[in-house]
């Protein structure tokens, strides 16, 4: 069973000008293959910096601490070895990828991370079938990654990426975000077919419980200031709900509160 270990993480993003603006002030977490994890948390706190600092997103820098996915270490992985390692992030803005085909982009990362070529007659069958569980018109296979895609569109695209490529672990930042009620079911159904599989450990970046409602977390964890400040079960989630953010803000770390 897969087990993505940060300890400690400092993080710091580097500003045009060469300086490092600390964010991450020491997060300790730990994701296993068939938990389901959900991190809340105002703006600003940090937490899109963490699903990039786990990703090797080269804007920002580690100063401390560690990441290790079955102990290996993940830090010292290139962006791609951590993607053939089995780590997934479905980005809070997912980048648009002029000239490539989202058929093409599938099957290419499918390539790099099982190592060889998925086979032609089972794989056209399995993208078709991905794309009509999310209800994707097929004509999007034809498209170029994200260009011109909605909000929507592109989040449904993220989970078509999940459900094909079965990560270890996968990082979801704010995939409810922008989704129109019918949207948030197909999406949240996407992720509870891969979280039964029970091979990949799922960790949800939210603002709202709406998305936890079709997504069960075994654990909530609230992030404020760059760290983690609270722990415990669905109920927290509920009770951020009603209650905000307010409480953990005095005594904030360095990331400032929008
Ligand atoms: N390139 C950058 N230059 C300056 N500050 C940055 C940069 N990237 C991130 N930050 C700052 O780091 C802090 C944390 O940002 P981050 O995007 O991780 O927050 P977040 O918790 O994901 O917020 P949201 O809920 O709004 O998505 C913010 O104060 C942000 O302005
Ligand atoms: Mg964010």
């Amino acid at each position: 069973m897969s087990e993505l270990s940060i300890r400690n993480l400092q993080v710091s993003v580097k500003l045009p000008d060469g300086e490092l603006k600390p964010i991450l002030a020491g997060v300790d977490l730990t994701v296993r293959a068939g938990e389901t994890h959900a991190i809340m948390g105002p703006n600003g706190s940090g937490k899109s910096t963490l699903a990039y600092s786990i990703a090797g997103h080269p804007r920002y820098e580690v100063t401390g601490g560690s990441v290790t996915l079955d102990g290996q270490d993940v830090l010292a992985m290139t962006v791609d070895e951590r993607a053939r390692a089995g780590l997934f992030l479905a980005m809070q803005y997912p980048v648009e990828v002029p000239g490539v085909s989202v058929a093409n982009f599938l099957r290419t990362a499918k390539t790099a991370i099982d190592g060889q070529a998925p086979k032609l007659r089972t794989w056209a069958g399995e993208l078709r079938g991905a794309m009509e569980k999310l209800q994707m018109d097929p004509a999007f296979a034809q498209r170029n990654v994200n260009e011109g895609f909605s909000g929507g569109e592109k989040k449904r695209h993220e989970i078509m990426q999940l459900e094909l490529l079965k990560p270890k672990i996968a990082v979801l930042d704010e995939t409810d975000s922008g989704l129109d009620i019918d949207a948030l079911r197909i999406v949240s159904e996407g992720v509870n077919r891969v979280r039964e599989n029970g091979d990949t450990g799922l960790l949800l970046i939210t603002h709202y419980t709406r998305i936890l409602r079709y997504i069960k977390p075994e654990f909530v964890h609230v992030f404020v200031g760059g760290r983690i400040v609270e722990e415990g079960g669905p109920e927290l989630a509920e009770q951020l709900e009603a209650q905000g953010y307010e409480r953990y803000l005095a005594g904030a770390g360095p990331a400032s509160v929008a």
